[in-house]
């Protein structure tokens, strides 16, 4: 176990980001009632995870991290969890077939509510309130009561994440992810678009080949691997006290677990080294994600990742790069070089999201073009490095709305105001998410072709 590591231990430190509660009282009896309820994961499936990232980070695979920025308490519908889980296996399945490589499938749910600001105060008409901080913290509504800091949100977002979680597994394990449906997770509005077409001609292919293999006798009944997916959970675990309560001992291994999803990952704002959430998340078996923004240097991600994986264990450290297509060619080399002159073991993410954002007749948007093009260099830098690039962490909702601009049935900047509807930043809609997946499965063939010609010689 960490050296003088507690769960509660993070208190000890100087911390960023964190919501003022007005009262303490309240806040530290929800704490102490959600310490008594059960866990959403258990710690064999974050070591199941962590073992797949670990084949991830050895070059055997490829991580699909995405969902929400930021979940919230009105669109928590089935149909919403739904059109996510398609859209996703969509993007999956286009990976793992166009890629020959398993795909590692996370998503940016049923629990990722809470949401680091750049400032505290939110101008509105001369207006001056507290910025929202997510659902699990305060209301998105521009009123003086809503932005107030409320502890009882966090029983509303465990109770979300277990239904969210709880209709996954359900997808995932119960037959709606077999991959006899594969025709089936088209989305109506994708069907008449470019990727639509594209996407149907690859399940016309798979489907031959499954037809192929039962006439071989090889079904989905008796093969679980065609019927099951593996899908795991991820979140920011920016606030400590709700991660704390679920920090939980597992009794196989006597070490300790956040249960409140299977992968955490720490943001670029509160990443400190001597900081709260690193001591946090030292602590914890799971595994673990860091944002690694343009203000990070070589050697502090180097001493980083030595409080974070001091045992240099593969799959437990993936880190997710969010430059910005104009600065990763300056950014990620000098990582990837620190770490590979180290001898540390990572999974390289590219996050083309978050460096890439811009305002545009006042929404907050991200060019699609802008979006590629970080993916494009990313995967650049990485084959010029020798590493793999394992992987990639995106915002996406299987809804058809208007957040990102281009793709191609373009979204243009007057189309913005039609169907905007992200409680924070814009993610990719269904059709962005499948062209990009389509571009993904591309690059890592071609990348895998080029490495095999290089040892057939
Ligand atoms: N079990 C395999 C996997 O998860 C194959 C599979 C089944 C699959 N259903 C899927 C792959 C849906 C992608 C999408 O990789
Ligand atoms: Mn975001």
């Amino acid at each position: 176990m960490a050296q003088n590591w507690t769960p509660s231990s993070w208190r000890q430190k100087p911390i960023q980001q964190v919501p003022e509660f007005p009262d303490k009282a309240a806040l530290a009896a929800i704490e102490a009632q959600l310490a008594t309820f059960p866990p959403l994961v258990f710690a064999g499936e974050a070591r199941r995870l962590k073992k797949q990232l670990a084949s991830v980070a050895e070059g055997n695979a490829f991580l699909l991290q995405g969902g929400d920025c930021a979940e919230s308490f009105v669109e928590h519908g089935a149909d919403n969890i739904r059109d996510f889980f398609r859209s996703f296996l969509q993007m999956a399945v286009v990976l793992t077939y166009g890629a020959q490589l398993p795909v590692v499938k996370v998503g940016r749910i049923a629990g990722q509510f809470a949401k680091p600001r750049s400032s505290n105060v939110e101008m509105q008409g001369g207006v001056e309130l507290p910025s929202y901080r997510g659902d699990i913290i305060n209301g998105i509504e521009f009123s003086p009561e809503s932005r107030i800091p409320d502890p009882e949100r966090q029983m509303m977002a465990y109770r979300q994440s277990a239904a969210t979680l709880n209709l996954l597994r359900a997808f995932a394990m119960g037959g709606y992810a077999n991959l006899e449906n594969v025709h089936k997770w088209m989305l109506g509005f994708v069907k008449d678009s470019p990727q639509g077409e594209r996407y149907r001609k690859l399940a016309d292919r798979i489907s031959e080949t499954m037809d192929f293999m039962k006439a071989i006798g090889i079904t989905a009944e008796n093969q679980p691997s065609l019927r099951e997916t593996d899908f795991f959970t991820s979140h920011e675990a920016l606030l400590l006290g709700y991660e704390e309560a679920f920090t939980r001992v597992d009794s196989t291994s006597g070490d300790w677990y956040a249960t409140s999803g299977h992968m955490l990952w720490i943001g670029d704002r509160t990443r400190q080294l001597d900081h709260a959430h690193v001591e946090y998340f030292r602590g914890i078996k799971n595994p673990i994600g860091l944002k690694c923004g343009p203000s990070l240097q070589a050697d502090n991600l180097i001493e980083l990742i030595d409080a974070l994986n001091p045992t240099n264990e593969a799959g437990r450290l993936t880190l997710i790069c969010r430059f910005g297509y104009d600065k990763v060619a300056d950014s990620l080399p000098k990582l990837i070089r620190a770490v590979e002159r180290e001898g540390k073991k990572v999974v390289w993410s590219c996050d083309p999201m978050h460096g890439n954002t811009i305002t545009l007749n006042s929404y907050k948007t991200r060019p699609f073009d802008r979006i590629l093009s970080e993916v494009e260099s990313f995967f650049q830098i990485h084959r010029a490095e020798g590493t793999h690039p394992g992987g990639i962490h995106i915002e996406m909702t299987g809804k058809d709305v208007t957040e990102c601009t281009g793709g191609a049935r373009a979204v243009t900047a007057s189309d913005l105001q039609d169907r905007y509807h992200t409680h924070c930043d814009p993610r990719l809609n269904a059709d962005q998410a499948l062209e990009l997946a389509f571009l993904l499965a591309e690059r890592m063939k071609s990348g895998r072709d080029e490495k095999r010609m290089v040892v057939n010689g």
